[in-house]
């Protein structure tokens, strides 16, 4: 089983979003996915209804999701940590025991491979617009890590 995970600041906007996405793309037998998120505020909360909204439109079911907060024995859980921002970059890192815990943590827009070091914006403070933004990226991203993993 190979296992990936998905983190965001509150786990409710972007990583649940990038959960869904990535799930939507692999098979399941194979292939754990799974999001958390470095703050405690919504521990226990569904997904915004934005980014519940944004998915649906785009037929992926991210309703059964429940945020939590990303611990250190998610680096004993998973092969690859995909964070969304620079913040949850150095939040994450922080918790790092070793260098391999450090070398699973990645940046998910750096998979897009054209320009490094891209944020993943946070949409929770905007518009509907700022979701279908978010979801373009993921959509994006996903798709190469998708590939990468299969192939
Ligand atoms: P997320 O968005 O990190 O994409 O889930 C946020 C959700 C909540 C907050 C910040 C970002 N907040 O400050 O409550």
């Amino acid at each position: 089983m190979t296992t990936i995970l998905m983190v965001c600041l509150g786990n409710i906007c972007r990583s649940p979003l990038a959960e869904g996405i990535l799930k939507s793309k692999l098979p399941k037998d194979n292939y754990f996915v799974d999001s958390a998120g470095t703050g405690n505020y919504h521990i226990g909360a569904f997904p915004d209804k934005r980014s519940i909204a944004i998915a649906k439109k785009n037929n992926i079911d991210i309703t059964d999701q429940r945020a939590r907060q990303f611990s250190v024995s998610d680096f004993d859980n998973f092969d690859y940590v995909y964070v969304m921002d620079s913040s949850n970059y150095r939040n994450v890192i922080q918790l790092a025991r070793n260098n391999e815990d450090i070398s699973k943590v990645k940046l998910i827009l750096n998979e897009l491979g054209n320009i490094s070091n891209l944020d993943v914006p946070d949409p929770y403070y905007g518009g509907e617009l700022g979701f279908e933004n978010v979801f373009q990226l993921l959509n994006q991203a996903c798709d190469r890590i998708a590939t990468k993993l299969i192939l």
